[in-house]
């Protein structure tokens, strides 16, 4: 990767990616997922591995390659994601979370296959825990804390709300209506917010993007210190 961070401000750096969509079982051989491919969040790693950083990516299932260099931890869902997060987090530098979690999974998961019977079926729902702001609350103030926010209508608005609520020190706003960027796309258009202000970022690769989200983490590493 060439056009890099100007610095070398990530080495050694200890730098955890989430990515994916998370799956929620419903029986042996269905399950609650999304359209998310795990891109940027492969990216994010990526870029962070290259510029010397000790990285740790907690994927939910995709077809991407594991990154050189990194430590893959594999889950499925959003529980397992938040247990492996949360014993992970307490050492990191920077935590980005660019997975989509699931919001909610089947109240219970049926040990046999559910056989098709009535004419309607009834899922019930649980909500999953929300990782991100579990994080805003643990963390100590030197931690770099990234979360995404995926929309289709009021994207800055909900986004903003999303920083506030969750206490991460910058989102990445990312309109998932578009069907050229965001999700499954290997191009995105994202928005970074911040307390500072917002920065809004042209339609580039997401390789390119994930160097820029780490440009701007850099300067909010170095606004701590
Ligand atoms: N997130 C998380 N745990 C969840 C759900 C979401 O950590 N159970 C994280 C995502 O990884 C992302 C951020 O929260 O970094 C925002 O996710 P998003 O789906 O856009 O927002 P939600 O807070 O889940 O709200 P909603 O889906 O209702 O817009
Ligand atoms: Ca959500």
């Amino acid at each position: 990767i060439v056009e890099i961070l100007s610095t070398e401000e990530l080495t050694e750096k200890k730098v955890l990616v989430t990515a994916g969509g998370t799956q929620e079982d419903l029986d042996p051989v269905r399950y609650l997922g999304n359209y998310s491919t795990g891109k940027m969040g492969y990216n994010l790693a990526r870029v962070a591995q290259v510029e010397g950083a000790d990285v740790t990516l907690v994927s939910a299932p995709t077809n991407l390659n594991k990154p050189n260099g990194v430590d893959l931890v594999e889950i499925k869902s959003a529980e397992e994601m938040y247990q492996q997060v949360m014993e992970l987090q307490e050492e990191q530098d920077i935590i980005i979370m660019a997975a989509a979690v699931a919001d909610y999974r089947p109240v219970n998961r049926e040990v046999q296959k559910i056989k098709k019977s009535s004419d309607e079926l009834r899922l019930e729902l649980e909500r999953t825990t929300d990782i991100l702001s579990q994080l805003g609350q643990v963390r100590d103030d030197e931690q770099v804390l990234v979360g995404f926010a995926a929309e289709t209508e009021d994207l800055l608005a909900n986004a903003q709300q999303k920083l506030k609520e969750k206490q991460a020190d910058l989102i990445v706003a990312n309109d998932v209506s578009a069907s050229d960027i965001g999700f499954a796309s290997d191009d995105n258009q994202v928005t970074l917010i911040s307390e500072q202000g917002q920065k809004k970022i042209k339609k580039a690769n997401k390789l390119k993007i994930a160097i820029q989200i780490f440009n701007e983490i850099m300067q909010l590493a170095a606004d701590k210190e």
